[in-house]
């Protein structure tokens, strides 16, 4: 996998959501999976996190994620606000591509679970040239026809607490349909039923 190219996935790292995150209570359940070695999912306190983050679905955690496929949920994809995080994110593309981002708080970026990802620390972790940050964040999981306006719907919404006006406008995101034969919504995700 060393001759990939790379391509930007995520939203550019520098985006300034301090005012929004300054918000954000994060339970103790979650910080404390911050520090371990599997990927935790909390939904405790986000119906009461500021708009637009209630709306996620669940809080992430861990300290680092090795690369894996999240076969059981087909059909849907992933879109993740980072809360805290000094990490990078790769997900395997198709054409031999590898996207990657840079995730920081307030790095959106998505991801395709059938498409092998993982979330590591940092270089400047990896090179003692910055501390060691477990991972938490949103996610919002959301049938993939509609993840690129679902996508787009967030950096807007975001885009009200930001303090940089150009919020995402250089860097778009990528997305990938899905691979395998299964090309229907997800279990209860259906089209026409579909929320706007
Ligand atoms: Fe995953």
């Amino acid at each position: 996998m060393s001759s990939n190219k790379s391509v930007v996935l995520g939203s550019a790292p520098q985006v300034d959501l301090s005012p929004l995150l300054a918000q954000v209570t994060v339970p103790a359940d979650v910080a404390e999976a911050a520090q371990s070695q599997l990927v935790e999912v909390f939904r405790e306190g986000i119906a009461t996190l500021p708009h637009p983050l209630c709306t996620a679905s669940i809080w992430l955690a861990c300290k680092e994620a090795w690369p894996h496929t999240d076969d059981d949920f087909e059909g849907l994809h992933f879109i993740n606000l980072a809360i805290q995080a000094h990490h990078s994110f790769t997900q395997a593309l198709p054409g031999g591509l590898i996207g990657e981002v840079a995730v920081r708080p307030g790095t959106l970026f998505h991801t395709n679970p059938l498409c092998l990802h993982w979330l590591s620390p940092s270089d400047q972790v990896r090179n003692g040239l910055a501390p060691a940050t477990g991972y938490i964040g949103l996610q919002w999981e959301v049938p993939f026809h509609e993840a690129e306006e679902r996508f787009n719907w967030l950096v807007a919404e975001l885009g009200k607490h930001a303090l940089f006006a150009s919020l995402y406008q250089d860097e778009r995101p990528v997305f990938v349909t899905p691979e395998g034969d299964y090309s229907g919504a997800a279990p209860g995700h259906g089209i026409a039923s579909a929320a706007a």
